[in-house]
C-alpha cells in the first residue's frame, strides 16, 4: 500500500481526482467504484471542475457505488443515491442509467445483493475504487466481524457507525440500522483503489489498517492484500 500525506483536504482531493481522471482518460469506458461520506466530496468537486473547465468526459463511464441505507429511497436526502446525484452525477455527463447504487428499498434485499454482484461481475470489476474509512475501520459498510464477507450483503450497522453518521440526520435515532453493502470481493475486484481520509481522528485506524495484522476485526486491513492501493491522507 502506498501512502501520501497532504497538509490540506483540498490538496488531497486534487490528488485523488487526478488519479481517477487518469483512469477515465486512459479508458473512457471505465467502471468507477464510488463511495459517499464526507471524505470524497472534495474529490467529486474537483472531478466536476475538470469536467467543466478541462473537458473531462464521463459519457462512456459506468459507476457502481459501495452501499446504501436499507429503507431509504433514492429521493431521501440522506440516501446515498441522492448524495451521488447531488455531488457528482447531475454535475457531469455520466448517463444516469449507467450509475448503479444498491436499491435500499428492494423488497428482497438478498435478491438485490445477488443482482448487484452479478452486475459487478458482468462489468469485469471496477477500474478504480474510491474508498473512505470509518472510525471502526469499515470500508463500504463492511463492519468489524469474525470473517470477511465477499458478497454484497445486508449488514447491521455498528453503534459507532450510527453515531458517526448521526451528523447527517436530525438525530442518531433517525439513522437507519441496516445497509446494503458491496462485500470485500467487489471491493478487491478493483484494478486500482484510492482511499481518502482526513483529520487526526482517522490517523490511528489508518495506521492499524496499513501496518497491523490483516483481520476482519479491522475490515480495511484486507487492502494490504491488494496490489494497487494508494492511501491519501490530509492532516486537516
Ligand atoms: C460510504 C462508505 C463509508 C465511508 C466511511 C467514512 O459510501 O462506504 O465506508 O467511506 O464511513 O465516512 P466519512 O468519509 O464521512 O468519514
Amino acid at each position: 500500500m502506498k501512502f501520501q500525506s497532504f497538509k490540506t483536504y483540498a490538496e488531497m482531493s486534487k490528488a485523488a481526482a487526478e488519479i481517477v481522471a487518469g483512469v477515465v482518460k486512459a479508458k473512457p469506458d471505465c467502471v468507477l467504484g464510488l463511495a459517499t461520506g464526507s471524505s470524497p466530496i472534495g474529490t467529486y468537486d474537483e472531478l466536476v471542475r475538470m469536467h467543466k473547465e478541462e473537458g473531462l468526459s464521463f459519457a462512456r463511464c459506468t459507476s457502481v457505488n459501495l452501499d446504501e441505507y436499507r429503507g431509504l429511497p433514492g429521493t431521501h436526502p440522506q440516501s446515498y443515491r441522492y448524495f451521488m446525484d447531488e455531488h457528482l452525477f447531475t454535475r457531469v455527463d455520466i448517463p444516469r442509467e449507467r450509475t448503479f447504487v444498491p436499491n435500499g428499498t428492494a423488497a428482497d434485499p438478498d435478491v438485490e445483493c445477488a443482482m448487484y454482484d452479478e452486475r459487478i461481475k458482468r462489468l469485469g470489476g471496477t477500474d478504480v475504487q474510491i474508498l473512505g474509512i470509518g472510525p471502526d475501520g469499515h470500508i463500504g459498510f463492511n463492519e468489524p466481524a469474525d470473517e470477511f464477507t465477499d458478497e454484497t450483503h445486508l449488514v447491521d450497522l455498528d453503534p459507532s457507525t450510527i453515531e458517526a453518521n448521526a451528523r447527517f440526520f436530525d438525530s442518531a435515532a433517525d439513522v437507519p440500522r441496516q445497509a446494503l453493502t458491496m462485500g470485500m470481493g467487489g471491493i478487491m475486484s478493483a484494478k486500482k483503489i484510492v482511499l481518502v481520509a482526513s483529520g487526526a481522528a482517522k490517523k490511528a485506524v489508518l495506521d492499524a489498517a496499513m501496518n497491523g495484522p490483516v483481520t476482519p476485526k479491522l475490515p480495511a486491513s484486507i487492502l494490504q492484500k491488494h496490489p494497487d492501493v494508494v492511501v491519501l491522507y490530509a492532516e486537516a
